[in-house]
């Protein structure tokens, strides 16, 4: 039934454009949105219509995303049940990214999401309804919202011992820390990691990445960190309030900077001879001298995460052994994502938030 609706709404819209596609907002909601059941056609999400502060995120009733099974072979429907909330959604929520953004107003953030597949293209033969999934979404973004559209290459499918919640909190801020240490940090067992920004998103994935890895960690984070660093498996933690890392005696073979807050200028010091530095956010003197340690022992690099379904699968086996968590200090609700946007963006956030969007399993039809 529904899937026959979703097939005579696909005139609406053109079929070039990647990604979901919305129409005009039709119905703004305020208040506490629980429970809201939306009818087949048209599902509860946050826009924003224009580019600015978190004000301008807005949980309106618009009309569901769309896959046509024959002209989007290799795309999966998924109903949300919750959305990993990312600093980079507040830089393309301010419009700082609109180069790398596609897609017209009203958008739709929301890089990665977990949820239930409702319906998959003609041509996806590993994935079907029904399937519990995670979904990295790329720029295009759509998790913020009850339906997502995602490439099936860039889903993956859930262990039972992994919830929605910790999954949704997963693809990027974990993918980025396994694909800095491991690709651009060559870790091997027993090298000396220094992570700073520990306890971050990506950095408290990282302290943990770091010791599966057989690395031996020092985390760098401000005091009311230090606790949790250290839960997370690190051997030695720096209060950055305390002791400028920078200033160490000890030598690291890897310095993976995961809030960029330092460079490798300052960081070299501290490295061994054949050290590393990596950073996620490559500024113009950092790709030059990415450019310059080329041809030096110390290397000074940057990543662009990546999605996989082979590095997702794997962190998704260690989280369902048991191996790694995802630390999440705060649960929102869509219309609460004005405050989980001025949360992320004042910096200090201890693992992830994560918008939960479907409370309960939707019921089969
Ligand atoms: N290149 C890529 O593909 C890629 C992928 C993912 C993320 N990123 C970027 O990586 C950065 C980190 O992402 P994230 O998700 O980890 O961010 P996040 O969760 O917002 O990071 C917050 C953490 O940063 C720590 N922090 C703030 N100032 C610090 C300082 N001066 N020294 C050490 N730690 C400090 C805070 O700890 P305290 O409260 O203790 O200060 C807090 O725990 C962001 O800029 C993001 O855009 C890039």
């Amino acid at each position: 039934m529904w899937q026959k609706n979703v097939l005579r709404h696909k005139t609406s819209r053109s079929s070039d454009t990647p990604g979901p596609k919305i129409n005009k907002p039709l119905v703004p909601l305020d208040g506490l949105l629980v429970n809201h059941q939306s009818d087949a056609t048209t599902m509860k999400a946050a826009i924003i219509n224009q580019y600015g502060d978190s004000h301008e995120l807005l949980v309106q009733e618009v009309p569901n995303p769309l896959i046509d099974r024959q002209d989007d072979p290799h795309q999966v429907l998924i109903r949300v049940h919750a959305a990993g909330i990312n600093p980079v959604d507040t830089k393309l929520r301010q419009g700082g990214l609109k180069v790398v953004q596609p897609g017209d107003f009203p958008k739709i953030l929301g890089l990665e999401c977990a949820g239930i597949i409702e319906q998959v293209g003609l041509m996806v033969t590993d994935l079907k309804p029904g399937d519990r999934v995670v979904a990295s979404l790329g720029m295009t973004g759509g998790g913020y919202a009850e339906y997502a559209v995602a490439k099936d290459t860039n889903v993956a499918k859930l262990p039972d011992e992994v919830d929605f919640v910790q999954a949704a909190a997963m693809p990027v801020a974990a993918g980025t820390a396994l694909q800095a240490l491991r690709d651009k940090g060559h870790l091997r067992p027993g090298d000396r990691v220094l992570i700073n920004g520990a306890t971050g998103g990506v950095g408290t994935f990282a302290i943990q990445i770091a010791k599966l890895l057989g690395g031996l960690v020092t985390a760098v984070c401000s005091t009311n960190g230090v606790a949790l660093a250290r839960q997370l498996g690190a051997d030695q933690v720096i209060d950055y309030n305390v002791a400028d890392f920078t200033k160490s005696i000890e030598k690291y073979d890897l310095v993976f900077d995961a809030v960029a807050k330092s460079s490798f200028d300052e960081c070299r010091a501290i490295l061994t001879e054949s050290g590393s530095y990596v950073t996620t956010v490559p500024s113009p003197k950092q790709v030059l001298e990415q450019v310059v340690t080329t041809f030096t022992q110390q290397k000074a690099e940057s990543l662009l995460f990546r999605f996989t379904r082979e590095d997702m699968n794997w962190l998704l086996k260690q989280a369902a052994e048991g191996q790694l968590r995802a630390v999440v200090e705060r649960t929102y609700r869509l219309n609460e994502l004005a405050l989980a946007h001025a949360e992320s963006e004042a910096g200090h956030v201890k693992g992830k938030l994560v918008v939960i969007v479907t409370e309960n399993e939707p019921a089969k039809s």
